[in-house]
């Protein structure tokens, strides 16, 4: 018996091991309308001539039918238990995903940290091995099954020894991890070193080295000899001290396809980061503007990446703030493949303690990047070793609205989290969702960095205020507030970015007047007696924010400590809620008082500011 069903509490039972998909299909089927105990019978059926993903759903009488490809069997099944347990109509017509790849990139290191993991240790690395709970693994590979999620890469970007040597010498325990997901229609990816053909005693990494190239080809038919459905390999190259290319006077095409080549012939996707930014920067540099850097990369290399690169490029221009505009790289590669990435793991919006669910963000994403600019979406994983996979119980909302989001861009956040609470706490899901799960972006937002700001953080491990944290450090990570003005003028008149963007985007951006508000700051750089729009001041704006947003989270205190919900999710979600409502407090009152030691500008309203 499991001890964490997470949002498929009507499958109680661990799936056994070494089924083939349309087995596993019908073994979830049974054991899920038994689950439900809702007097209905159902049959599941490949049928060889629908897509591979795809399924079709319907119902006679009391005996439901699931009919789909070779994988979507499977996820119509997961569909049709989802359907029933919330009482919703079955879907009509051929469901299929709308992206191919929705992957999950998981930055587990091999001794068995994970880097910026909030829900306990890897569940397959420890002490520098592969080790794993196997039957922990089939309920993960259930839970990401169960929304659609495909491609699972299992280590860091940051490939850091020895998990750099994964693909040499653990390529037995690799094919064991692919057997296991497989008939889940999960297919492994791991994250590799440019240079690591130098640990074998060659002495470059260059790309348009014959040796460098050959040692990937012989790695590539090593590994897919052993895995011959691996998805492929990432790769974090020239970002943040990885080596890459630049090493060598070549661009991150020669990079790119150079490996691609290698992995080519086995169907491989050699998935390629776009976080390439300078990040030795020096503060006082008020000309080199972090945001521009993966336009400036890659844009002009745009029609040069083979056909199996795939391009993965941040939701937005910095790193996974609370608050920023859509990365322009999206908008302007019509002639490469690319994967938007997203960060589960809530690095900069609460570390899975505050609660901060993320389908508002996937959708506000969409409402800027049509879902056809993208070819493929990613998302680096918040899941860990806790019992409940997330740390917080309501994180692993995040997961599932990813799947929905991946499977289905045009999803709605209402429904989205509805659906979540509904299966996860069907007894508080409305109050859950309206009360709780929608606003909490919005309100972290309130208590945290103002305006589109960003970077307001500790530095290093990124929870909690210090507006002053990243301001002289070498991250291109500045706002520098003065006592007169705060923000960065990123319009023609200022640093350009904003030219980065399609001109209707362009245009909505470097107006102040039409700016979002919630942008303001991230493209211009104001006085704190500007007026906005409401008629407040932009100082005041910030204070009132601050204040409002820190009380939102006194009243969804109040409102969580009133929800019937399970144990042990219950403890574990007022627990956190104690750090949430400390962690809104110290924002509150550390930017209130940084602003107000600046500008001088006392409270309109005289709430308490320290001094
Ligand atoms: C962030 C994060 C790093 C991570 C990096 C990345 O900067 O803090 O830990 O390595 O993103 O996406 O590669």
């Amino acid at each position: 018996m499991k001890t964490y069903t997470a949002w498929l509490p009507f499958l109680k039972e661990v799936p056994p091991r070494g089924l083939e998909t349309a087995e596993l299909a019908a073994w979830e089927l049974e054991q899920g309308l038994r689950g439900l105990d809702c007097g209905l019978s159902g049959r599941c059926a490949v049928d060889g001539t629908m897509p591979e993903e795809a399924y079709r759903l319907e119902r006679d009488g009391e005996t439901c039918l699931v009919t789909g490809g070779r994988i979507g069997v499977l996820y119509g099944v997961y569909a049709l238990l989802r359907a029933l347990a919330l009482g919703q109509a079955l879907p009509e017509g051929v469901q299929r995903p709308f992206y191919p790849a929705r992957m999950i990139n998981c930055w587990d290191n091999a001794d068995g940290s994970i880097e910026r993991g909030y829900a306990g240790r890897s569940l397959w690395f420890e002490g520098g091995a592969v080790r794993y709970d196997p039957d922990r693994l089939l309920e993960l590979a259930r839970l990401m099954a169960s929304v659609g999620l495909n491609v699972l890469c299992l280590n860091n970007v940051n490939v850091r020894d020895p998990a750099e040597r994964l693909i040499e010498d653990w390529l037995p325990k690799l094919r064991e991890l692919a057997a296991l997901f497989r008939p889940f229609g999960i297919r492994l990816m791991v994250s590799v070193d440019f240079a690591q053909p130098m640990l074998h005693g060659i002495p470059t990494a260059d790309p348009l080295d014959e040796r460098v190239a050959a040692w990937w080809r012989e790695r590539a038919r090593d590994i897919w000899t052993q895995i011959p459905d691996l998805y492929g390999f990432l790769v974090k190259a020239d970002s943040e001290h990885r080596p890459g290319p630049f090493t060598y006077g070549r661009s991150h095409a020669e990079g790119a396809n150079m490996l691609a080549r290698a992995i080519a012939p086995y169907g491989g996707k050699l998935v390629w980061r776009a976080f390439v930014y300078n990040c030795l920067q020096d503060w006082r540099d008020q000309t080199t503007d972090r945001p521009c850097a993966a336009y400036d990369t890659y844009v002009p290399l745009d029609g040069q990446f083979d056909a199996n690169v795939i391009l993965q490029v941040k939701n937005g221009p910095f790193d996974f703030q609370v608050r920023e505009p859509v990365s322009p790289t999206l908008l302007k590669m019509a002639h490469t493949s690319l994967a938007l990435e997203f960060q589960l793991a809530q690095e900069y919006t609460g570390q899975q303690i505050d609660i901060y669910a993320m389908a508002p963000l996937f959708r506000e994403v969409f409402d800027e990047v049509p879902p056809e600019k993208v070819q493929a979406v990613a998302a680096v994983s918040n899941f860990g070793r806790d019992g409940n996979y997330f740390g917080h119980p309501f994180a692993a909302a995040n997961l599932f609205s990813f799947g929905c989001f991946a499977w289905d861009p045009a999803s709605e956040p209402g429904e989205t989290m509805a659906a979540w609470a509904g299966l996860t706490y069907p007894s508080c899901a409305r109050t859950l969702t309206e009360e709780i799960l929608l606003p909490s972006r919005e309100i972290y937002e309130q208590y945290t960095a103002p305006l589109g700001l960003c970077w307001m953080v500790n530095p290093n491990h990124h929870y909690g205020p210090n507006p002053m944290g990243y301001e002289f450090q070498s991250w291109g990570t500045y706002h520098r507030a003065s006592r007169d003005a705060v923000g960065i003028d990123r319009t023609g008149a200022g640093t350009g970015y904003a030219a980065q963007y399609p001109p209707a985007m362009r245009a909505r951006y470097e107006n102040p007047e039409t700016c979002p508000d919630r942008l303001l700051l991230f493209f211009h750089r104001l006085p704190y007696s500007f007026v906005m729009r409401d008629g407040r001041t932009l100082i005041q704006r910030i204070y009132d924010d601050h204040f409002e947003g820190a009380e939102r989270v006194e009243k969804m205190a109040e409102i969580l400590r009133t929800l019937p919900l399970p144990q042990p999710d219950r403890d574990t979600a007022l627990a956190r809620m104690e750090k949430q409502l400390a962690n809104a407090r110290e924002w509150r009152d550390v930017v209130n008082t940084f602003f107000w030691r600046f500008s001088g500008v006392p409270d309109a309203h005289g709430r308490k500011i320290y001094d």
